[in-house]
């Protein structure tokens, strides 16, 4: 399998729960290496843009709102297969059906308050890396 970089998010609501460090001990147990991070509020325009595939979505509303309603933390990840990698980590969007030994199981509350984003395909994870991040703060 060939390594590869994923984009993720620790939703605003785990950073509001404390939950950060937990976190990224699960990510670094799993053996990714953290390439960036950052913790940032996005903007509402930043939220629009970064989730403009649900724009259409009955959701997107709700989900600009929650996404921009206090910091996140933002992290390039890498590691071999390192967005299904991530992705199985997280558990299912629905943080209800998630096992308790994933991210959105352990620390997310529903379907939309979930903990954590990771990008679903090697041109999403491009996409979102680069609108977050420059060269210089990746390392
Ligand atoms: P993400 O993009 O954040 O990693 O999550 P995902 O791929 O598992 O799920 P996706 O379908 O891309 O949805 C993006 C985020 O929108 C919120 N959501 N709310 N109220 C709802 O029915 C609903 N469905 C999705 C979640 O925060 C989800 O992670
Ligand atoms: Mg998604």
């Amino acid at each position: 399998m060939a390594v590869e970089q994923t984009f993720a998010i620790i939703k605003p609501d785990a950073v509001e729960a404390g939950n950060t460090g937990n976190i990224v001990q699960m990510i670094e147990d799993a053996g990714f290496t953290i390439r960036a991070l950052k913790k940032v509020r996005l903007t509402e325009k930043q939220a629009q843009g970064f989730y403009h595939v649900h724009a259409a979505r009955p959701f997107f509303g709700d989900l600009v709102s929650f996404m921009t309603s206090g910091p996140a933390v933002l992290m390039i990840l890498e590691a071999e297969g390192a967005i299904a990698k991530w992705r199985d980590l997280m558990g299912p969007t629905d943080a209800t059906k998630a096992g308790k030994d994933t991210v959105r199981g352990r620390y997310g509350k529903n379907i939309e308050k979930n903990a954590s984003h990771g990008s679903d395909a090697p041109e999403t994870a491009a996409f979102e890396t680069a609108y977050f991040f420059n060269c210089f703060e990746r390392v």
